[in-house]
């Protein structure tokens, strides 16, 4: 059964507003249903940002009554009928129009990351690896790359200005990727993660891992583990002096 739902979306720039809407409402519905008839009844100017509609393209990251989320992955069946539903952008990066912002200081931060360093002299087909060491990163890739984490990080959220030294937990969890990768040996990548990405500012409030549609601990997983590389290298007074690098 059907229902008529109150909407709250932003519209415009930076100094737009809330506006509000009255659509309808099917069973079996998401969030990215809701816009997409307010775009084809109410609202034919909207810019929304979708792709995939299967929570796998991470283009419709939105927040929805102020949690960062996917909108094609929440369904409307999470919420009470009455209850008014808030979609604003996401508050992190600059705003284009709507519900749509520019990520590309996500794409800058990934391009910093230098790329897999295999030990000279090896080629592709003669990589080995435990299955253990598969199995680690395997979960880092599932990542697709919305920017929700990115989005809710407080370092970044409340301090435009730490963007430039912080490059935010998507990345982070990209250089502990690296790190963990066996045959990643050229590099000492806890220490470019302390000194070029900004790790110490990071005080692990794990909200990054709460948000990820991809269910990856990536405060648990990537950046403890890389803290704690960070910590070895630099402090383990053996380590110090022998002035080993691993
Ligand atoms: S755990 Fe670190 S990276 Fe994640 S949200 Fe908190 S401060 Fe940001
Ligand atoms: S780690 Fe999770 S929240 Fe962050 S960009 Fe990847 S999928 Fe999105
Ligand atoms: S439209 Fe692709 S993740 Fe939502």
């Amino acid at each position: 059964m059907g229902y008529q739902a109150h909407f709250r979306v932003w519209r415009g720039t930076d100094d737009g507003e809330l506006r509000d809407y009255t659509v309808e409402v099917n069973e079996g519905e998401v969030v990215l249903d809701i816009i997409h008839r307010l775009q084809a009844t109410q609202a034919p100017d909207m810019a929304v940002r979708w792709n995939c509609k299967a929570g796998k393209c991470g283009s419709c990251s939105a927040e929805i009554n102020g949690r960062p989320r996917l909108m094609c992955m929440t369904r409307m069946s999470t919420f009470t009928e009455d209850e008014t539903i808030t979609v604003t952008p996401m508050r992190t990066f600059p705003l284009i129009k709507d519900l749509v912002t520019d990520v590309s200081f996500n794409y800058v931060k990934a391009r910093e990351i230098p790329a897999f360093t295999p030990p000279a002299g090896l080629e592709p087909g003669e990589y080995r690896m435990q299955q253990v060491d598969v199995q680690r990163s395997q979960e880092f890739r599932k990542c697709i790359e919305c920017f929700l984490c990115q989005d809710t990080c407080h370092v970044i959220r409340d301090h435009e200005d730490n963007k430039e030294a912080f490059s935010g937990p998507r990345f982070l969890m990209r250089v502990a990727e690296l790190e963990m990768h066996p045959l990643d040996e050229a590099r000492n990548r806890p220490e470019e993660a302390r000194g070029e990405h900004g790790l110490g500012m990071c005080n692990i409030t794990k909200c990054c891992t709460e948000v990820c549609p991809e269910h990856i601990h990536i405060t648990d997983n990537a950046l403890i583990p890389l803290k704690e590389r960070v910590a070895d290298r630099r402090y383990d007074p053996l380590r110090r002096l022998f002035k080993k690098k691993d």
